[in-house]
């Protein structure tokens, strides 16, 4: 089975080559744009590009505001910071996730509580989320404490993983109703929609990422997106060393941040912007092949869910057993085709193993079990 695996894989992307998992791609649309950045003389963080970044991402993501960042880990540091998370707090947010989520909690001094993720979304289980405050919170003026750490839960950072879009609303709701602010960490799922909203929309902030494996790329970058204006102005300023706007002189307020994005990347970002529908176009094409092939042959693929859209940024297949998964995955990585397990889940990391957690039942479970396969742009 493992062979008619690979060979689909090599025959979908049309190469006997070395296949990535998830390979930008460049037109020369792109190289123009980098290019005008350069000549214009703007390539840090002041220019055209980066308002025009922002501009058409609040747009395209529904968001009354879009505040451009470095990547996708300072974007999420900055929105925990204006979600009020503080010292010693508490944010909850899921085991089955990439290391950023957890550090820009850390970042903050606070600490994650790792709950399971839901089986057909592979996002935070919001079903598990309800139990675990139902057990474990306490209401209070002040807000909402852990019964037996006392700690404050501050925020919950659900994550889309691999683009699918988790049931946000249902998230939205529990959170509500215990005061507890959501951050959407949308670093995976640009374009990807529930109930026809795009990800990243829902929460307090939203963030995204464009690190190069991201569905668009500008070399490293990442945003912020929020409705509330107040929060976006302290975004921006905070991100761009919170000086206080002066024609010459250098005057800060408070302790900031280099964290703007700059021109160039921009630039670049703006270019890809162009190209986006293109390439979901294309991905939703490739997964749709995938999903018909694993069908035929018994294999568990992931597919979006009934209502939501998946920008299928990373296509992902579950395997009946760890040792079946592994044999798959050195197979297809020995024949030069990429393949990668799920992440170490987060609270099996030396650095969060003393953080609280849930059941965690299903992450364990994807954890042995789950392979990513190439997902990226397909040339026909
Ligand atoms: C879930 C998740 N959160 C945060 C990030 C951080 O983004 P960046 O690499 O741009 O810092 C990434 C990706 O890299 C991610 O996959």
């Amino acid at each position: 089975m493992n062979n008619d695996i690979i060979n689909f894989i090599r025959e979908l992307y049309h190469s006997n080559d070395f296949i990535q998992l998830h390979r930008p791609i460049f037109s020369e649309i792109d190289k123009s744009f980098v290019l005008d950045a350069i000549n214009s003389s703007y390539v840090s963080s002041v220019g055209k590009y980066v308002d025009e970044f922002e501009e058409r991402m609040s747009t395209y993501i529904g968001s009354k505001h879009a505040i451009a960042v470095v990547n996708g880990t300072s974007a999420l540091h900055i929105a925990l910071h204006l979600a009020g998370v503080k010292k010693n707090d508490l944010v909850i947010t899921q085991a089955l996730s990439f290391v950023a989520t957890a550090n820009s909690i850390k970042y903050l001094d606070a600490y994650p509580v790792f709950l399971d993720i839901n089986k057909s979304t592979h996002g935070l289980c919001h079903l598990e989320l309800e139990q675990y405050l139902k057990d474990n919170a306490r209401i209070s003026k002040n807000g909402t404490f852990h019964k037996l750490t006392g700690q404050r839960i501050s925020a919950c950072v659900p994550m889309h993983t691999f683009g699918f879009p988790t049931k946000i609303d249902k998230i939205i709701d529990i959170c509500n109703n215990y005061g507890i602010h959501v951050v959407e960490d949308a670093a995976e799922s640009l374009g990807s929609e529930y109930f026809g909203k795009k990800t990243g929309s829902f929460g307090l902030l939203g963030i995204f990422s464009f690190n190069g494996n991201k569905t668009i790329t500008c070399g490293g970058g990442g945003i912020i997106v929020t409705d509330d204006s107040k929060l976006a102005a302290e975004a921006k300023y905070i991100t761009t060393q919170a000086k206080v706007p002066h024609k010459w002189d250098y005057v800060h307020d408070k302790i900031g941040y280099n964290y703007r994005l700059p021109n160039l990347n921009a630039a670049l970002a703006c270019a890809q912007l162009n190209q986006l529908e293109e390439i979901l176009e294309n991905k939703r094409e490739t997964a749709y092949r995938y999903s018909n092939f694993f069908k035929s042959i018994g294999v568990t693929f992931l597919s979006e869910l009934e209502n939501t859209k998946s920008n299928y940024w990373l296509n992902s297949i579950v395997f009946n057993d760890e040792a079946s998964r592994n044999k798959f995955l050195k197979e297809s990585n020995e024949s030069g085709v990429m393949t990668r397990p799920s992440w170490r889940l987060l609270n099996k990391l030396k650095m969060f193993s003393d953080c609280l957690k849930g059941s965690l039942i299903n992450s364990n479970l994807l954890e042995t079990r789950l392979v990513n396969i190439p997902s990226g742009y397909r040339y026909k």
